[in-house]
């Protein structure tokens, strides 16, 4: 007992994470764990879309705004690790699904589409980090039709960061409410609670 508590003082001393609640709907922040040109400018910032075309839009890092998240899917889903972090877009509102392009791409992009989400794009029980297999997320400069943005990608593990970009460690973070749109299977996540 003494030792696990010890154990978790230490472990909690060294890498301060705020404490953990459970809510359907979270936003999505970027942390940054090591030092780079792009963690400078974005530790904390949020995800939110950048619209390529009608139903599709690029995820990208934001001190604006930021998009409202859940994690949806049947009991078989979760247990299977095939559910989906789904985001509703538009007017009215409407189920855009997070999606990692395939890996044919040189860099697998990371897109909010209408109707479609890359099953096994989940948020961890603990700690609150959305995750995708076992691979890492990482962001990059990426210049768009309306100007410069951070775009997040995804690659495997065994596969190389390219350079100029940053790995980034997503993490779920509570909110109270979501966009008003019943959501029938979103399920309790696990996420960060801001203390105040
Ligand atoms: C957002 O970040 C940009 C680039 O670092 C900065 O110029 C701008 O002042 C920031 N805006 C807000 C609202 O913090
Ligand atoms: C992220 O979103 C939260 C909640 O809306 C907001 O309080 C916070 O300021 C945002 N962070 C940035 C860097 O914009
Ligand atoms: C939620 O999960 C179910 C079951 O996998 C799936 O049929 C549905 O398309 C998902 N998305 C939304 C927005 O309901
Ligand atoms: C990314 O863009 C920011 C802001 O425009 C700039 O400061 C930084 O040098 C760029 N990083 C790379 C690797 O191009
Ligand atoms: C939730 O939404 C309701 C109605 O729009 C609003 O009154 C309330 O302040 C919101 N609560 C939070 C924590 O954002
Ligand atoms: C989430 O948990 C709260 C508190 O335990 C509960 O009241 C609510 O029904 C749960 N919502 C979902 C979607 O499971």
């Amino acid at each position: 007992m003494h030792f696990v508590y010890c154990l978790m003082f230490s472990l909690t001393a060294a890498h301060y994470l705020p404490p953990t609640s459970t809510s359907p709907n979270f936003r999505i922040a970027a942390a940054f764990n090591s030092d780079s040109p792009l963690s400078a400018i974005a530790q904390g910032w949020n995800l939110t879309t950048y619209h390529v075309d009608p139903g599709n839009n690029y995820v990208v890092l934001s001190n604006t705004s930021s998009r409202t998240f859940y994690n949806n899917g049947t009991a078989d889903d979760f247990t299977s690790h095939t559910s989906q972090v789904w985001t509703d877009g538009g007017t009215p509102p409407w189920p855009q699904g997070v999606s990692v392009a395939p890996d044919k791409e040189a860099r697998r992009g990371v897109y909010v589409t209408n109707g479609r989400a890359t099953p096994g794009v989940e948020v961890a029980e603990w700690p609150a980090t959305v995750y995708f297999g076992t691979g890492t997320w990482y962001v990059c400069n990426l210049t768009l039709t309306y100007g410069p943005a951070i775009a997040l990608y995804w690659r495997e593990k065994v596969d190389n960061t390219p350079e100029g970009c940053a790995n980034v460690e997503l993490q779920a973070w509570c909110l109270e409410n979501g966009s008003g749109v019943e959501h029938p299977l979103a399920r309790n996540s696990t996420c960060y609670q801001t203390t105040v």
